[in-house]
């Protein structure tokens, strides 16, 4: 039975500072965002804006009222969770409507977390072929103004739909996967904020990719020739180049300029969003799948997923016939283009702007914001969620 991604939904807030203007403000030249972390654009989440609500308005594009009765699993992948307890699953469910009748629950592991339910998931659907999974992938990257790790921060989501038959990406069954305990990266339950070892961050990443692909090829036989393309979990869009030069001489050239290009495509919509951690991958396939106008059905795409802390996995999937059917580059191209710039000293501000942790109440004027769904607030402890168009 094929497996795989039937359908991709993405969300970024509708606010974005700008990586040239960022750099003049921190006394660095524009190049190094620019070029040598590889960013143009950075979305800020106004206060209006969780990783429930970002995951909840990824798919609220994406289901219709079939989806909705079919969906028995709802799987939320985070690292900016807004419960030690209740899982952002359970709201995302409330707010879309989805039948009672399913599961619903958080996985956290660093950025690996949509991964985790994207295999969960298809391990669901092979038991019960009728079911359709929702996993969501939902994050705000967060290191802090000022710091070594600010031109690596965004935000942003993605929603998958993974089913039997699917329309746009069929899942093959191979895949390698690694886990090792190191502190590359990681956030204490006390902090908003994330702790980075950056130099660290970016060999461990390295050696988990060449790690997994080295032991994808010894248990395949497969080589870099038999890929179309490979997304990289995109921490900012240098990073996956980084891992891809250290192994394209085992490709021919013609491979290694189609490897090259389709990485530049594959990296377009994450150069203008920053880190969205655990949708980041997806973010970069969703890029590659809408803008390469020259990929073909039958194509083998090589997905890289890295979750600091550490986990990573290789695995791979085959373009379906009419792939692009089922694509939302339209609405992808109209959400990019309504966004509106915020000058660095408003980004500052927003990005002290934090809901209260001290148990107070609080009441957020959702009207500046044109997200369906929006938290307009905390009452008793409780996140308030609104969805609009209800
Ligand atoms: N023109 C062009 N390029 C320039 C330049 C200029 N004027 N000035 C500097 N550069 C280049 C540098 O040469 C360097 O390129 P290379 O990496 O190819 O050598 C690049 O710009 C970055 O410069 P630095 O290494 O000096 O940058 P930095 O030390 O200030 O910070 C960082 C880079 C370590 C990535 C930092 O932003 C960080 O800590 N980010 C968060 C951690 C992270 O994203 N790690 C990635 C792996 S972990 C992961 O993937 C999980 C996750 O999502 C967090």
């Amino acid at each position: 039975m094929k497996i795989g991604i039937d359908k991709i939904g993405f969300y970024t807030p509708h606010l974005y500072v700008d990586m040239n203007k960022l750099a003049v403000a921190r006394n660095v030249e524009p190049e190094k965002f620019t070029i040598g972390i590889g960013q143009e654009k950075m979305a800020v989440a106004p206060i209006t804006q969780d990783s429930v609500t970002l995951a909840a308005n990824a798919a609220l594009q994406i289901l219709d009222d079939a989806d909705r009765e079919a969906i028995d699993f709802v799987i939320f992948g985070t690292e900016t969770g807004v419960d030690h307890s209740k899982s952002g699953a359970v709201y995302v469910h409330h707010l879309l409507g989805i039948n009672p009748n399913a599961r619903s629950v958080e996985v956290k592991h660093a950025c690996y977390g949509t991964t985790a339910g994207i295999q969960m998931a298809k391990g669901h659907v092979a038991l019960n072929p009728e079911s359709k999974v929702l996993v969501l992938g939902s994050d705000i990257a967060r290191y802090g103004l000022n710091t070594g790790g600010e031109s690596t921060q965004g935000a942003g989501a993605v929603a998958l739909v993974i089913s039997a038959n699917p329309r746009i990406l069929t899942l093959e069954d191979k895949s390698t996967y690694l886990t090792s305990d190191v502190m590359d990266f990681w956030r204490p339950l006390y902090s908003d904020k994330a702790f980075v070892d950056g130099k660290f961050s970016n060999e461990q990443y390295i050696s988990f990719f060449q790690t997994v692909w080295d032991k994808f090829k010894d248990d395949t036989g497969m080589e870099l020739n038999d890929f179309e393309a490979i997304c990289y979990h995109l921490p900012y869009t240098k990073m996956g180049l980084k891992a891809l030069r250290t192994v394209l001489d085992e490709a021919t050239e013609e491979v290694q300029e189609r490897l090259k290009e389709n990485y530049k495509v594959s990296t377009q919509y994450n150069r203008n969003v920053g880190n969205i951690y655990t949708g980041s991958l997806y973010l970069s396939l969703l890029s590659l799948l809408e803008l390469q106008e020259g990929l073909e059905a039958g194509s083998r795409i090589g997905l890289f997923s890295y979750g600091s802390g550490a986990v990573g996995e290789f695995f791979t999937g085959i373009l379906e016939s009419d792939f692009r059917e089922h694509l939302a580059a339209d609405q992808h191209a109209s959400l990019f283009e309504s966004r509106k710039e915020v000058s660095v000293p408003e980004y500052e501000e927003i990005f002290d702007q934090t809901l209260p942790t001290d148990g107070s109440d609080v009441e957020l004027d959702i009207n500046e914001d044109p997200a369906n769904i929006c938290i307009s607030g905390i009452t008793d402890n409780m996140r308030q969620y609104v969805n609009k168009l209800r």
